[in-house]
């Protein structure tokens, strides 16, 4: 697929308050000369990041406090993007929850639920179908994770809602033939996050991927309307395997990582 051209264009980015979605902001800034709308319930860092962007690169963008769980946080993304006329979203927001499965809150995992799946396809929705409406292409990238493939044993909940990213967007990417729009899916294995720093890693922050070569990484899948991408060469090896090795195998490898809870 030909590269999407961004520059001078603006660039929805979900999850821009910290993390991968922070460095994409700035990558897409940087490198790309694209004008990021930033999108995150913490109003102080998206203006932070927003003076940044400025002072570093002189390109504008836009700032939106939104939460992705609520109907009118949604909307107000989505009426940002049609009077910007945006013409790519990457989307990076999303929460872990982290322990054995029955010794977390009902009240997490419907946290959870809602931000990376009900949240997230409602938002998804509207996006697709703004930018089907547009005459020229567009671009769509959710951020899933590696785990979706693998399992993630003491983050079964979250690797699940990653393994219902991946399936729909791999169904809409076939639905979306022939439109003009193309979706795809990131799937990094650990990010050096705060999110990471939540997941009480055995080897702390050791073979987890910088941000900014993450974000570099998810910009150009974004760019280049990617259907699936697996950044860096440990995670394809691990992506291959999850793929060839019997299910089980593949699961407790996926535990490795974890300290396992008392
Ligand atoms: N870190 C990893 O090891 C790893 C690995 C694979 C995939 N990922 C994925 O990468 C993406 C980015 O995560 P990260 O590692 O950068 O974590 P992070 O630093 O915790 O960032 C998460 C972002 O999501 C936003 N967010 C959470 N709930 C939201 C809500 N209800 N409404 C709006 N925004 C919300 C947060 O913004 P506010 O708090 O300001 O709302 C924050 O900007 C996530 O989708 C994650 O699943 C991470």
């Amino acid at each position: 697929m030909s590269a999407l051209p961004i520059a001078g264009s603006w660039v929805l980015v979900t999850g821009a308050s910290s993390g991968l979605g922070r460095a994409a902001a700035l990558c897409l800034a940087d490198s790309y000369k694209a004008k990021p709308i930033l999108v995150g319930r913490r109003m102080e860092s998206l203006l932070d990041l927003q003076s940044e962007i400025e002072a570093r690169f002189g390109i504008a963008s836009e700032v939106v406090e939104a939460d992705q769980n609520t109907e009118d946080g949604r909307a107000r993304i989505t009426a940002k993007v049609e009077r910007l006329d945006a013409i790519a979203a990457l989307l990076a927001a999303g929460v872990t929850s982290v322990g054995q499965f029955d010794a977390n809150k009902i009240s997490d995992y419907h946290r959870l639920i809602e931000t990376n799946v009900l949240g997230f396809t409602d938002l998804l929705a509207r996006l697709v179908s703004i930018f089907k409406r547009r005459r020229s292409r567009t671009a769509i990238l959710a951020i899933s994770s590696l785990g979706a493939e693998t399992s993630l044993p003491y983050q079964a909940v979250y690797g699940a809602s990653k393994a219902y990213t991946n399936t729909l967007i791999q169904a809409l990417s076939v639905e979306l033939k022939g439109t003009g729009v193309s979706v795809g899916a990131f799937l990094p294995g650990g990010i050096d996050t705060a999110m990471a720093a939540q997941s009480d890693l055995r080897w702390g922050r050791m073979g987890l991927m910088d941000a900014d070569r993450c974000a570099a990484l998810a910009v150009k899948a974004l760019v280049s309307r990617r259907r699936v991408t697996v950044p860096g060469l440990a995670n394809r090896l691990t992506y291959f395997a999850s793929r060839t090795l019997p299910r089980h195998l593949v699961g407790r490898a996926a535990a490795l990582p974890y300290r396992r809870p008392e």
